[in-house]
């Protein structure tokens, strides 16, 4: 599934004629669509100078989180230490945002642009304990993808 996918995030990110929002857009659609444990893809990035993310394109249901401080919620715990962070059960977290009711488990992968965190991709799951190291290097491609249009 992922190599599949992989060529068309490709795809997406060098098609000529629109600018990186759109094609990040339509990544979040292409990856909620293709992969059946994906209900909510979006990216967030750091809002200027502040200490918070700000959302960016998503697939999915609205979030009220439109805006989180660093260190709050897995998101924000993700720019502080710039490491991917998998969350199987989102119950057992305590510093957790939660977006919807249905969601079971997340995954959160940092986006860098010459080696600075600025921001991340965000995958709500209703699935229990979905993700797996394929998920991490797969996401991992996409935001190298996305960050080459940054
Ligand atoms: N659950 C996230 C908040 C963002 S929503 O999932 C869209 C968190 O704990 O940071």
């Amino acid at each position: 599934m992922f190599s599949d996918l992989k060529g068309q995030v490709h795809t997406i990110v060098n098609a000529k004629g629109s600018d990186a929002t759109i094609k990040m857009q339509e990544l979040c659609h292409l990856l909620r669509e293709s992969v059946p444990y994906y209900d909510w893809v979006g990216f967030y990035f750091k809002n200027g100078d502040n200490r918070e993310l700000k959302l960016g394109p998503y697939a999915g249901e609205p979030t009220d989180h439109t805006i989180i401080p660093f260190g709050k919620g897995i998101c924000g715990q993700v720019a502080e230490s710039n490491q991917n962070f998998v969350v199987p059960d989102v119950h057992a977290q305590d510093n957790y945002i939660a977006c919807s009711i249905t969601v079971k488990s997340e995954i959160v992968v940092p986006l860098f642009k010459n080696g600075e965190n600025i921001g991340q991709i965000d995958i709500d799951s209703n699935t229990p304990d979905p993700f797996t190291e394929e998920d991490e290097r797969f996401l991992e491609f996409v935001n190298e993808e996305v960050a080459s249009i940054l």
